[in-house]
């Protein structure tokens, strides 16, 4: 594995490019982002009206894509790395390149605001907050998911999990991780009633695959772990709300 991480600042969105082959590998160094993005498309219900928008913040390579299918929504990804947008575009989402703190679409355009694993990569996740809010029409949805600003994700996601072949080293700055109470007094001020519960890999399906992965053997289709829902949301955690009026 290229470790870009190890001569990158941390969090530098340049680790994407160094890593812009990872993206689709399901056994890479983005694995765990295939595992999440299956559990916030589960979040979004099919379209209700014809031409819905679904806008994808920080899409990266467009791995929502194939779990909306059948949905019924346009995907338009938002995000500042080219070389993942690149990929997004071959895979049926209309990319647009630009910060997610100053998304270029009007107001209340979205039907569904999806914003995976971003928050804690955006040194101002206020400001991507209030632009989700702002995107979302009255009635749309968010759906997130990030990491929680507590020690224990900060021993789990970054000390733990960067000791692992399977996880890029610097890919996240702990200081820039995300408060649930904070994030949902956030949203409520931009008019979005936030639920949000802890989630994690289920664990016989991550031994499994860890595993595998020792062996190198790759996962066979449809064995990738699930994430489940876990007690406490002190380390990764999915939030869902819609917006008012
Ligand atoms: C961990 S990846 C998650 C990608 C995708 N949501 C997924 O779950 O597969 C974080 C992504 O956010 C993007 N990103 C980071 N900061 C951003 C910002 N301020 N505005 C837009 N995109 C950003 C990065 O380029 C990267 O593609």
């Amino acid at each position: 594995m290229r470790d870009a991480g190890l001569v990158l600042p941390r969090n530098d969105p340049r680790q994407y490019d160094e890593l812009a082959d990872e993206w689709w590998r399901p056994d890479g160094v983005f694995a765990m982002l295939h595992w999440l993005a299956r559990a916030r498309a589960a979040l979004v219900p099919p379209a209700a009206r014809p031409g819905a928008l679904l806008v994808d913040l920080g899409c990266g390579a467009g791995l929502l894509a194939p779990h909306l299918a059948g949905k019924g929504y346009r995907h338009v990804g938002v995000d500042l790395t080219r070389s993942a947008l690149t990929q997004a575009a071959a895979h049926g989402v209309t990319a647009v390149n630009g910060d997610a703190t100053a998304v270029p679409l009007v107001d209340g355009c979205a039907d569904v605001v999806a914003a995976g694993e971003l928050l804690e990569h955006v040194p101002d996740w206020r400001a991507a907050v209030a632009e989700a809010c702002r995107l979302l029409r009255p009635g749309g949805l968010l759906v997130l998911d990030t990491l929680n600003d507590t020690a224990l994700a900060r021993l789990v996601a970054v000390r733990i999990a960067e000791r692992l072949p399977t996880v890029p080293r610097g890919i996240h700055d702990p200081r820039l991780f995300v408060d649930d109470r904070e994030l949902v007094t956030e949203c409520a001020r931009h008019g979005v009633d936030l639920s949000v519960r802890g989630v994690r890999p289920g664990v016989s399906g991550l031994l499994r695959w860890l595993f595998r992965q020792a062996r190198g053997a790759a996962t066979p289709p449809g064995q990738e772990p699930r994430i489940v829902p876990t007690g406490s949301p002190a380390i990764l955690y999915q939030g869902h709300g819609v917006r008012d009026g």
